[in-house]
């Protein structure tokens, strides 16, 4: 028997004023769009936005519904919008902000496991890490250099 450590560095900001001009800009326009977000039973507004590699920047927010499970997570409506526009073309960074009209939106963020799975796929597919950034509306910012760190023993079309 052998013991294995799983485990990944990051980088947290104080505050989005200390990321640089092209970093602090995206993760605005991801809480800008969370005013698009249709969330009136969560009432927990979320906005992605996403730099391409050909340099596009691509936008979704979390759409629910009456029948709870057909909600729509942002990061998986912006990747589908994304993949829908620009095939093929990598996501270079995808920022993530939130507007919780229940409490208070002061701290980082980060996906839920089936859009850690969607981004798995997607880094996977375009061959190219997908780096996060992760923040609130204002207060910390986790900088997370591949997506798929986040998943751990994933389960992969390579297995299939
Ligand atoms: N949600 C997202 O859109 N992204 C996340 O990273 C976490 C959760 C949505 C799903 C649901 O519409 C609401 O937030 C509350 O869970």
């Amino acid at each position: 028997m052998k013991k294995e450590i799983h485990q990944f560095s990051y980088e947290v900001y104080d505050s989005a004023e200390d990321l640089t001009p092209a970093d602090a800009a995206l993760l605005n326009k991801a809480k800008e769009v969370t005013a698009q977000a249709y969330a009136p039973y969560s009432r927990f507004r979320v906005g992605a936005a996403a730099k391409l590699d050909n340099g596009q920047v691509v936008t979704g927010t979390n759409q629910e519904n009456a029948s709870f499970p057909a909600g729509i997570c942002a990061e998986r409506v912006l990747m589908s919008t994304a993949s829908s526009l620009y095939p093929g073309i990598p996501i270079n960074t995808l920022a993530v902000s939130y507007h919780n009209e229940n409490g208070s939106s002061g701290s980082p963020i980060s996906p839920c496991g089936i859009c850690r799975q969607s981004l798995q796929e997607f880094e996977q597919r375009m061959g190219k890490p997908i780096r996060l950034l992760l923040g609130g509306e204002k207060g910390p910012v986790y900088v997370i250099p591949q997506s798929s760190l986040l998943l751990p023993f994933a389960f992969t079309a390579d297995e299939l």
